[in-house]
């Protein structure tokens, strides 16, 4: 028996038991008389304490040359503390040590392996084993188990069966670039990662499997960022029979079991926000609405006098960001600084500020007289003590960048506060979108999403107007799933396709196989996958995802641990029929 308890389940209630622990020596502290050594688990930490006095011969000095993270077990009677550690669950007591052995010595490690570490990101990436030891990456692991159990729980009960699906697959259109596979036994052929189990999970609907779920590994090929990574989890589901409404609230419902069972959040119906609206009152499809900050279209307001940028503008647009009117010149600077960096890219920005006694202070005060300013503040929303910001040129350009100088403020003023959670539906996404680079419209969602009934007819005359099936759970501005109502009918499948820009050629050698299942009785269905890491990470309030990921890659698609992607020797490139790629 290698331990009779844990280093974190000894409490003053098991003095004078003789235990045996195990686990790893965290700081030794050497005070000549006496050493103590912190041993630590998965658990927890409990204090060894080896003394003159009391322990055998030799001991004292072999717990001295005992160095950090050397794997250790200890036999010994459990004592009260002389002075007791409030701070740690187990700091009542220690364990007064009779036997000790080193299971496994250990060289230094690389960066200590305390809660505040020294460890820089790269270094902590290259030795994950030693960071997941550390309390902070520990539980945010542990936080997953418990959301994946409750998910799997929930789900479980209320009638979805878990059903695996391949891997190794052939591409499905999901907008992001895939992963591929050379084929060994196929000469010149491969497969690709699933991006997502799209299209099984529908045949899954057509085999009659009702209520499917997948706890599932996805793969894209795109560029990184704090919540993207190449290889991600999905809670990926699929239901038949069902209309939109039956989907969002069965979602809503596993949405609110786990922000209660895990958070112990109690929230009420999700509000629900078209996707036109969600644009208009935030310039995003994934408003953090936990704050206001809305949108003023100052379009009326600001046209009529001798300010020509805003004359020509397409879109003049503001926010009103509360208790910012004393803003020095130098802040405000430095915010148009911000708004013009070329991730946000705005050409300017013009502000107002209310003045607590009623007056105002703009950088157009040359353009605009008080009144005009009023009626901006009232578009705005803004009381006195705000600063009025606004931005202005193309419609949809100028409303991003007004929504992440929104999103930098609200940071800023502490306003998007971690155990605050705000839910949100936004549906009716367009069907469509047009690809510059292409020069054609590509699916929004997939090419499986329904469009609304009756929309059909507007494919050929306005494309862009075409409302779908789709919806989006968006959770403190972040978009933590998403999913539509699918095509059942092999005719308006065949209808997308060419509005697509596949031929029908290319749509029976992609797709053939689905075609083929809706030709045997598919049912009506849709459903949703939700961004498992982003959960989790938003629940535990954070939002870069990496943390609650055991062996995440870094932001150059890298496993700096096991250091991948690596290049394929020749014989291997050989028998891949890859032989002509070396050089
Ligand atoms: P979608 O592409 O919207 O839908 O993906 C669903 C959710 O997965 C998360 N997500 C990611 N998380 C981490 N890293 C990534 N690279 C990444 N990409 C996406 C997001 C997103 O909301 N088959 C459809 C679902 C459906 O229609 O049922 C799909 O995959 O949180």
């Amino acid at each position: 028996m290698y331990r009779s308890h844990t280093c974190g389940e000894l409490r003053e209630s098991h003095i004078d038991q003789e235990v045996t622990l195990a686990g790893w020596a965290g700081k030794v502290r050497d005070k000549g008389f006496v050493v103590w050594i912190d041993l630590r688990d998965r658990y927890g930490i409990t204090q060894l304490v080896f003394d003159q006095d009391r322990t055998p011969e030799g001991l004292l000095e072999r717990a001295r040359e005992t160095g950090r993270e050397f794997v250790l077990q200890v036999k010994g009677s459990v004592i009260e503390r002389a002075s007791k550690n409030p701070k740690l669950p187990t700091g009542g007591i220690e364990v007064l040590v009779t036997e000790m052995t080193v299971l496994n010595p250990a060289e230094t490690p690389p960066f200590t392996i305390e809660d505040q570490t020294d460890g820089g990101d790269e270094l902590r990436m290259k030795y994950r084993y030693l960071d997941i030891r550390r309390n902070p990456v520990k539980n945010k692991l542990i936080f997953r188990h418990q959301v994946t159990m409750e998910v799997r729980k929930y789900l479980s009960g209320q009638g979805f069966i878990e059903v695996e699906t391949p891997y190794l697959i052939k591409s499905t259109p999901e907008g992001a670039r895939d992963f591929v596979v050379p084929s060994r036994m196929n000469a010149g052929e491969f497969y690709a990662l699933p991006q997502s189990p799209q299209t099984f999970k529908q045949l899954l609907m057509v085999g009659g499997m009702d209520r499917y779920f997948q706890i599932v590994k996805c793969f894209r090929d795109e560029d990184l960022r704090a919540d993207r990574q190449p290889e991600f989890t999905q809670i990926d589901c699929e239901m038949a029979f069902v209309e939109q409404e039956d989907i969002l609230n069965a979602f809503e419902g596993l949405t609110r079991h786990i922000l209660k069972t895990i958070n112990g959040v109690e929230v009420g119906e999700f509000p629900r926000m078209t996707y036109d609206e969600a644009m208009r009152r935030y310039g995003s499809d994934k408003p953090d609405i936990r704050f206001g900050m809305e949108f003023g279209e100052l379009n009326e307001v600001a046209r009529h006098r001798d300010f020509n940028v805003f004359n020509q503008a397409e879109l003049v647009v503001g926010i009103a960001v509360p208790g910012a009117a004393d803003y020095t010149r130098k802040e405000i600077d430095a915010l148009v600084d911000w708004v013009k960096r070329p991730q946000i890219g705005a050409g300017g920005m013009v502000y107002v500020k209310c003045n607590e006694d009623g007056s105002y202070k703009s950088s157009v005060d040359k353009f605009y007289e008080p009144e005009d300013l009023a009626r901006w503040a009232e578009a705005t929303g803004a009381r006195p003590g705000d600063l009025i910001c606004v931005l202005s040129g193309e419609a949809a350009t100028t409303r991003t960048q007004l929504s992440a100088l929104r999103m930098e403020m609200a940071t800023r003023l502490g306003l998007r506060r971690p155990g605050e959670f705000a839910p949100l539906w936004v549906v009716d996404f367009p069907l469509l979108e047009f690809d510059e680079e292409s020069g054609r419209y590509h699916a929004m969602h997939h090419p499986f999403t329904a469009p609304k009934p009756g929309q059909l007819k507007l494919l050929d005359t306005d494309p862009a107007a075409v409302r779908a099936n789709a919806y989006d759970l968006v959770l403190n501005g972040n978009e933590i799933g998403g999913g539509s109502i699918r095509i059942h009918d092999k005719k308006m499948q065949a209808v997308m396709f060419r509005h697509l820009g596949f031929s029908e050629e290319e749509a029976r050698q992609q797709f053939g196989f689905l075609m083929d299942a809706f030709q045997y009785g598919a049912p009506p269905h849709g459903g949703i996958a939700f961004g498992l890491d982003r959960l989790v990470a938003i629940l535990g309030g954070q939002e870069s995802i990496r943390d609650f990921i055991a062996f995440p890659k870094n932001n150059s698609g890298r496993d700096v641990m096991i250091d991948a992607p690596a290049p394929l020797d020749a014989g291997q490139l050989q028998e891949l029929h890859l032989g002509l790629l070396k050089d």
